[in-house]
């Protein structure tokens, strides 16, 4: 074999080599990237889906010590009535968005998706979610339930 023919090649292995790596390179960085969005996912700020109070139920489909999912403005959102009041909260979990389920044994709500729990008030209790479940406002007038975004969020 020539010395202009090696070197050929040689040439073309390298090329090759190089190319090979970027591949790799890249699909390694794509597989990193879907496991930081798993385990961080983007920040989404929960936007209530209406601006202003809406009737969602009356007070006869709630009773105390019960939960039911209602849509707002075509979002579904938890309303729980508890001896302190009534509670609203968005039903999509802050992790990754999959509807939480109300389990009223255990009086937490739970994840489908990844495990995710919240406490009655939303807040965190364990899994991936890091943040808790956006809170409405909630109002019974006159034996009926009203929803409203809250002010402070
Ligand atoms: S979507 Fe992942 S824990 Fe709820």
């Amino acid at each position: 074999m020539k010395e202009h023919e090696r070197e050929t090649i040689s040439d073309r292995r390298g090329f090759l080599g190089k190319l090979l790596g970027g591949a790799l390179g890249l699909g390694l960085l794509g597989v990193l990237g879907a496991v930081v969005a798993y385990i961080l996912p983007p920040h989404r700020r929960f936007v209530a889906p209406v601006r202003r109070r809406q009737r969602v139920a009356h007070a006869r489909e709630i009773p105390l010590g019960k939960g039911k999912q209602v849509l707002f403005g075509g979002e579904p959102v938890w309303v729980l009535h508890l001896r302190e009041g009534l509670i609203a909260l968005s039903a999509r979990c802050t992790h990754q968005g999959c509807l939480v389920q109300w389990d009223e044994q255990r009086g937490t709500f739970a994840c489908p998706c990844h495990g995710g729990r919240f406490d009655a008030h939303g807040n965190v209790l364990a899994g991936l979610p890091t943040r808790p479940l956006p809170q409405l406002r909630a109002e019974m007038i006159q034996d009926e339930i009203y929803l409203a975004p809250r002010e402070d969020r």
